[in-house]
């Protein structure tokens, strides 16, 4: 497995991968866990090789964000991507991915707007940018994604149809179901802040989320729902709810009685300094 930090030694090194066939990329901020590791895993499914980047991107962090605290630890996420059988790893620093004198952003607007978008403001150019630069750096035949970051998985997919960014199909950005612990709770890099006692709490998002679908699928009215979903996380324990929304599973317009067409639970809730999202088929 190839470690590379500068953008010329990249170039080859994914030049050599190439040519010897089809090439799957994880981006990442690092910190990895198992929901990480089963990106990898379908990447190695699809794909002769596999690239993970892993990059603390500053441009997504809002300035009152967790970026300077976020994990760093390079070496051991090494260690576990070799194990996997990963060939290469894109770990640029900061002045590598965003030389003196940078000066563009990627912006999308539509399925960035609401949710994380406007609890986070600027967070989605920041994603999109980073993202755009990482296709452009790699230029892999497909990149996989989170579900877990649904509103981002539809922000990267409009961006890179919106840029005629070169992908070799419309598959080829692909996201893969959120990875649980045993009691529901999504696996997330951010989970590590929490302390014993938010651990325990933090359950009521997972298990509150499925019983406001339940209530929803059974007739309750949406608005309903989801107001009975906030004030049953405070109550758990969680300082504030961002957002409890029901949305279109495509364009993320918000729903307001079930139809036809598919539409997920979306939630941020913040717990001991921390926030945490989920979203989850209705
Ligand atoms: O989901 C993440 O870890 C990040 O937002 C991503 C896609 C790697 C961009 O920095």
């Amino acid at each position: 497995m190839q470690i590379v930090r500068e953008l010329d030694p990249l170039r080859n090194a994914v030049a050599a991968l190439k040519a010897d066939g089809a090439l799957a990329l994880v981006p990442t901020m690092g910190a990895l866990h198992e929901g990480h590791l089963t990106l990898v895993r379908e990447a190695r499914r699809l794909a002769a090789h596999v690239a993970v980047s892993i990059f603390v991107n500053p441009r997504q962090f809002g300035p009152r964000e967790d970026l300077a605290k976020y994990p760093r630890q390079l070496e051991r996420d090494c260690e576990l991507l070799e194990a996997e059988g990963v060939s290469l790893v894109w770990a640029p620093g900061v002045e590598a991915m965003y030389p003196a004198g940078y000066a563009t952003n990627v912006s999308v607007s539509g399925v960035s707007e609401g949710l994380c978008g406007e609890a986070r403001p600027g967070h989605f150019d920041g994603v999109a940018t980073v993202v755009c630069k990482l296709f452009n750096q790699v230029r892999p035949d497909m990149a996989l994604f989170g579900e877990k970051d649904w509103q981002q998985l539809a922000v990267i997919r409009r961006m890179a149809r919106d840029l005629d960014l070169v992908l070799p199909h419309a598959g080829a950005i692909r996201g893969v179901p959120t990875v649980r612990e045993a009691d529901g709770l999504a696996l997330s890099s951010r989970n590590a802040y929490l302390s014993p006692t938010d651990r325990a709490a933090a359950v009521a998002l997972p298990t509150g989320m499925k019983a406001a679908i339940a209530a929803i699928r059974a007739g309750t009215p949406i608005a309903q729902a989801t107001a009975r979903l906030k004030a049953e996380l405070v109550e758990a324990g969680f300082a504030s709810v961002d957002y409890a929304e029901v949305r279109d599973a495509a364009s993320l317009a918000p729903v307001e009685a079930l139809d036809a067409d598919p539409a997920r639970l979306f939630v941020a809730a913040r717990i001991g300094g921390t926030r945490l999202i989920d979203n989850m088929p209705v």
